[in-house]
């Protein structure tokens, strides 16, 4: 059956290849962009009646995150908009570990809607995609929380698992904890990319208050400080977070993907090996 979907984040490391897997099953999907027409804007709550309007399902990206102040708000706003516009299911990204996050899931399960919760450790893509790039890039890593061991999981997992729960309504009421299938501290990480790419790249511990200076002292917005010492210190500091699940296996029929393949991958397109932008 062809349902019509929107999938809010399309552009971004997840929801770009939930678009993509939703396509592949011959599905009508709406990108929940700000560029896209109509346009959808978190910022903007007139912007959500529209991308919603004639959708059946739709997938919950909150950006930047759902511990951020005026997630919850948005997220009952969303949820409301989307109850009214006729959605019958919602399947929500959280994050593992996340308390803030835990809130924002009840809105969801409270919303009347059907839903399934896709709660995520870190992404692997975090460093070929995002705030942990340049530094492999730069070939030197500096990072806190050296002791903890997170089980990084793949993007292309997390999309293979949003789509079945889309699809398939026996994944209804159910939250999945989706990591890879094995533990990886940073350390870990650095030489799994340096051996995936034959570049040396140097793992450097630092205190989380030398973290934060660093941040500072590249200019980064205060609130996105704060959202980095928060998922540092709430998130990665407790091991309690840190269980390996089989959810990914128990829902694709197929382990989850290991660290090193993805490094394995990621190094062959390349994109390890460009050059950092320098300013003048
Ligand atoms: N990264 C991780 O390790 C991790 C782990 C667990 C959970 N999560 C959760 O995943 C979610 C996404 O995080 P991410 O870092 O991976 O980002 P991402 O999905 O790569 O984010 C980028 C996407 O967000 C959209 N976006 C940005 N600002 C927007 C706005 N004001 N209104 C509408 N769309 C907007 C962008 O669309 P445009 O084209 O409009 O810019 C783009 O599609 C967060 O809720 C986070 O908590 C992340």
């Amino acid at each position: 059956m062809t349902s019509n979907i929107l999938v809010t984040g399309a552009t971004g490391k997840t929801g770009r290849k939930v678009v993509e897997g939703l396509l592949r099953r011959n599905q009508n999907v709406r990108l929940g962009t700000r560029r896209n027409n109509p346009a959808f804007d978190w910022d903007d709550p007139s912007s959500w009646p529209g991308a919603l309007e004639g959708m059946d399902k739709v997938y919950i990206v909150y950006y930047p995150d759902l511990a951020v102040p005026g997630a919850y708000e948005a997220i009952q706003g969303l949820t409301e908009a989307a109850k009214q516009a006729g959605v019958k299911k919602a399947v929500l990204l959280s994050g593992k570990g996340e308390k803030e996050a835990e809130r924002c899931e009840q809105v969801v399960v409270n919303s009347g809607l059907d839903y399934t919760l896709v709660r995520a450790s870190w992404f692997n893509q975090n460093f070929s995609e995002s705030f942990l790039m340049d530094p492999i890039l730069a070939g030197h890593v500096a990072l806190p929380m050296p002791e903890a061991e997170i089980p990084f999981v793949d993007t292309d997992d997390i999309a293979e698992v949003v789509v079945e729960a889309l699809l398939d309504d026996q994944h209804n009421g159910k939250t999945y904890e989706v990591t890879g299938p094995r533990k990886l501290t940073f350390q870990d990480v650095v030489k799994e990319i340096s051996q995936a790419t034959g570049r040396k790249i140097h793992y450097q511990p630092v205190t989380m208050e030398e973290y934060s200076g660093m941040m500072k002292a590249a200019g980064l917005p205060s609130d996105y400080i704060w959202l980095f010492d928060y998922l540092f210190r709430e998130v990665l500091g407790n091991p309690d977070n840190h269980t390996i699940s089989k959810d990914v296996e128990k829902v694709l029929g197929r382990e989850a993907t290991d660290f090193s393949d993805y490094a394995r991958r990621t190094a062959s397109s390349g994109v390890w090996n460009q050059s950092i932008p320098q300013t003048i």
